[in-house]
């Protein structure tokens, strides 16, 4: 079984999910699809046939926290995942390991199961050991990690275009599960698509791939879902 995770940022509206719930929703598959849209539009995914995740939330459950999601409501609204620590938000909305670990914690305690994004930038590829093992510190002993999914996102291969090669990827992803003592399912994300995932998905070290742009040419993403399903 492997994971295919969509992650559409913050783009779609209403009559995208429609096409693309009109489109998706037929597919039967033994893999497990998960979608995370924006916020907004969490309430369109009622009957929807596959797995329903977030892309960031609080790390407290309610409270004066203007402007935040609540992790509770996420799962009133039928999320069963949430993406945290994605680089993006790492990087433009500063967030730290540390309010990583607290949203982790909150996470984990209500059931819901966190995909935890990891990466290294271009100027800090050739250190990528130290900086994944600073990013998993927290969480590699934690006894709730075989809850939660580790996403590897090379933040240098996020919508460009590039990837690392496929023994690059088995040699970080083999590295994650001997820090986490193989204790959750590892995937690959950045500029996964139809054209690379039959090269990366069969990799043995990869549980799945979180995609991002791709997800969003709903043909291409039903392809991937389709390919997986051969493999
Ligand atoms: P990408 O994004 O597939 O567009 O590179 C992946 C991600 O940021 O999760």
């Amino acid at each position: 079984m492997k994971f295919l995770v969509a992650n559409w940022k913050m783009n779609g509206d209403v009559e995208f999910v429609e096409n693309f719930l009109k489109k998706i929703n037929s597919i039967k598959t033994e893999n497990q699809i998960v979608v995370c849209p924006p916020f907004p539009l969490l309430y369109k995914f009622k009957n929807f046939s596959h797995f329903l995740g977030a892309q960031n939330c609080s790390d407290r459950k309610n409270g004066a926290f203007t402007g935040e999601v609540s992790p509770l409501l996420l799962k009133d609204l039928g999320c069963k995942y949430v993406i945290i620590g994605h680089s993006e938000r790492r990087r433009i909305f500063n967030e730290s390991d540390e309010m990583i670990f607290e949203k982790y914690k909150t996470l984990t305690e209500l059931g819901i199961n966190p995909i935890i994004c990891v990466g290294e930038t271009e100027k800090a590829r050739p250190e990528w050991r130290d900086v994944l093992s600073i990013q998993l510190s927290k969480f590699k002993n934690d006894e709730n990690l075989s809850k939660a999914i580790i996403a590897y996102e090379p933040v240098w291969s996020i919508g460009s275009g590039e990837t690392p090669t496929t023994s690059e990827i088995h040699e970080v992803l083999s590295f994650i599960k001997q820090t986490t003592n193989s204790k959750c399912p590892t995937l690959y994300g950045g500029s996964v698509n139809i054209k690379n995932i039959s090269d990366i998905l069969p990799i043995p070290s990869v549980d799945g791939v979180l995609i991002g742009g791709a997800s969003l040419r709903i043909e291409e993403f039903s392809e991937m879902i389709r390919y997986a399903e051969r493999i």
